[in-house]
């Protein structure tokens, strides 16, 4: 067994400026996978609205379908940091409700910290869940489960007024109690100021190289999610084309009877081969 990384591993790391790796996972195989692979992080996103579900988005994401996400990754990958992601609704209407949604990712799913989106609107959440002993993750840019307030999805600080907020958004965050910090969709230069004016580590995604980590969706990166790439987008494999050309091949070894070749099928037992032909014939003149 590898040994999982804690939060004050992530600390070293920042400190040491080695990045930490972080995916997205939603199933037992990329997990497996990713764990394979040696990932430090996987994050179950709500994300999976889009690349599981077909939504346009992520608002539609129950909590419900996030735990048993969540538990088909703890399963797939028992050796990797976890990190579930609060679904838009649960944990908006009070720091009770927070707590109590953020108490089910650790108790019904194993995951060891959670993430949520928004900086100073959400930091009596985020002081709450903390204090309830359960490790926060903040989420600050771009936040998807608000496009519709930010105008859709767009890069966020870009203007001086508007990375201040970004900034004042990740100070709160930090204050509150979260561990580590997510930046989406922001300039470089933002995410490297970011970098320095917090203590906790600093992920990013659509935020440059100058960070301390980068997350990434597993359908963007390993190219099988269709619906659209963000600018931000590396693609390292087209599992889109090998699954498409796989099943090409199986539907044309259907059509021509080349599968299943007798190395796929059952053979009868040798002594009943008489015996099995007798009773055919009863059946089949
Ligand atoms: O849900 C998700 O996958 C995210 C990404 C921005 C990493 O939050």
């Amino acid at each position: 067994m590898g040994k999982k990384l804690t939060i004050s591993d992530f600390y070293e790391m920042k400190k040491q400026g080695r990045k930490i790796t972080w995916i997205t996972a939603y199933d037992y195989p990329i997990a497996s996978l990713s764990q394979q692979a040696g990932i430090d992080m996987i994050l179950v996103g709500d994300s999976l609205g889009m690349v599981v579900y077909g939504y346009d988005g992520t608002v539609p994401v129950t909590m419900d379908e996030c735990i048993i996400h969540c538990r088909a990754v703890r399963r797939g990958a028992p050796e990797v940091f976890v990190v579930g992601d609060m679904p838009f609704g649960s944990y908006h209407c009070s720091d009770e409700q927070a707590v109590s949604n953020a108490v089910r990712f650790v108790k019904e799913a194993g995951m060891d910290a959670i993430k949520l989106e928004g900086g100073t609107r959400v930091a009596s959440k985020i002081s709450a869940i903390a204090d309830a002993g359960i490790l926060v993750i903040g989420h600050v840019g771009l936040t998807p489960q608000s496009s519709a307030a930010l105008g859709g999805f767009k890069a966020q600080g870009r203007t001086a007024e508007s990375a201040e907020a970004v900034i004042e958004d990740s100070i709160a965050v930090e204050k509150a109690g979260a561990r580590m910090l997510l930046v989406e969709a922001v300039p470089p230069e933002l995410a490297k100021a970011l970098r320095d004016i917090v203590k906790i580590p600093v992920l990013g995604i659509g935020a440059g190289a100058d960070i301390d980590g980068q997350v990434m969706i597993c359908g963007d990166i390993l190219g099988y999610f269709q619906a659209f790439t963000p600018k931000f987008v590396k693609k390292y494999a087209d599992v889109a084309g090998v699954i498409i050309n796989a099943i090409k091949e199986y539907i044309d070894d259907v059509q021509k009877s080349k599968f299943p070749a007798p190395q796929h099928t059952y053979s009868i037992m040798p002594e009943e081969k008489d015996k099995f032909d007798k009773m055919l014939k009863k059946y089949i003149k």
